[in-house]
């Protein structure tokens, strides 16, 4: 079976403010801010935020719902963290970077001989640096955070299932992963050339209750897997149902991209995207993203209902190449 799709696109997950989502992921992970927009789906106006490595590459693009109208329920049949690689011998800089920020983080854990530091994000999420020296993807640089030090993009995300069996048989036979170990409770599986950006974990945990699948702060509430193009999602959708889950949905429009949703066994929803031409630069250039809030076509006449009820938020400089060499000349 010819598998269409090579490894992540990116992960979203549920936040509570939304200035506080956007401080975290600038400030503390580091990331570029890559689009401000909102939910494409539904009639209540939420946020979408983008956030990425330098190069805007598909496997490092975090997306927020700063969702704080309902709490999420944390627990298995979910994203229990989301790993970024950073360079090997950084830890001690994150360890002492999370601490002036005041960011909950764990000792240092290890993982397939891989050390990484777990800290939390405002809502309660999870995340993880990990060492990984194979990986050369080009950072975002902040005034804390230097190009040795940066996030060059997703390990992974770990997922807590009660049982593993079945979602293995889906990473496996519906989307072309490999096992390739287990460690204690953890579950490895790779695709492709395999490590930064390939792989997913699954971690044991038979005795934890399920979690939501809302959007509730706190709480993941998707991975997407990325294919070259339409066609590949059409291969996906098309594997799927031969293979009997039927749930897999239509290919949706989001502006940026097209997506396709299947939730998994284990209960974690999967999907599978392409860029839309253009993708990210379709409404903004390249210097400007991330500075303003875009609003798909079918939401403009709407727009200053939307703006009123959201969260006004303020990006800083660092978080954007129009601004950034503006900190980088005052540094
Ligand atoms: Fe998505």
């Amino acid at each position: 079976m010819n598998y269409p799709l090579t490894g992540y696109h990116h992960i979203t997950a549920c936040a509570g403010g939304a200035q506080e989502d956007v401080d975290f992921f600038t400030q503390v992970v580091g990331l570029r801010m890559a689009k401000q927009t909102v939910l494409m789906d539904g009639s209540i106006p939420i946020y979408h935020l983008y956030y990425s490595n330098a190069n805007l590459e598909p496997g490092s693009v975090m997306t927020t719902f700063p969702y704080s109208r309902k709490p999420g329920r944390p627990g298995s049949g979910q994203v229990a963290a989301t790993a970024f690689t950073v360079t090997k011998g950084t830890l001690p800089f994150w360890k002492d970077h999370f601490k002036r920020h005041n960011v909950d983080q764990d000792p240092v854990g290890e993982r397939f001989g891989q050390s990484f530091i777990r800290f939390r994000h405002p809502s309660g999420l999870a995340f993880e640096v990990i060492e990984d020296p194979a990986d050369n993807r080009q950072g975002w640089t902040t005034p804390e955070i230097g190009q040795s030090e940066s996030a060059h993009g997703f390990h992974g995300a770990v997922l807590s299932v009660r049982e593993v069996a079945e979602t293995e048989r889906f990473f496996v036979d519906a989307l072309g992963f490999r096992k390739t170990g287990v460690d204690n409770r953890y579950h490895r599986f790779e695709t492709g050339t395999g490590g930064a950006n390939k792989t997913v974990t699954l971690l044991h945990e038979p005795d934890r209750l399920a979690g939501s699948w809302t959007f509730g702060a706190g709480t993941v509430h998707h991975i997407a897997l990325w294919g070259a193009d339409q066609d590949a999602l059409a291969a996906q959708k098309a594997i799927y149902e031969e293979l009997g889950y039927t749930d897999a949905s239509e290919i949706k429009d989001r502006f940026y991209f097209y997506s396709m949703y299947c939730r998994c066994p284990g209960g974690i929803l999967v999907e599978s995207c392409c860029n839309a031409p253009g993708a990210f630069e379709k409404d903004e250039t390249r210097e400007e993203l991330g500075t303003k809030l875009h609003l798909p076509p079918w939401f403009e006449n709407r727009r200053a209902e939307i703006v009123g009820s959201l969260e006004p938020i303020r990006v800083p400089d660092s978080a954007v190449a129009a601004t950034k060499k503006k900190v980088e000349v005052t540094r």
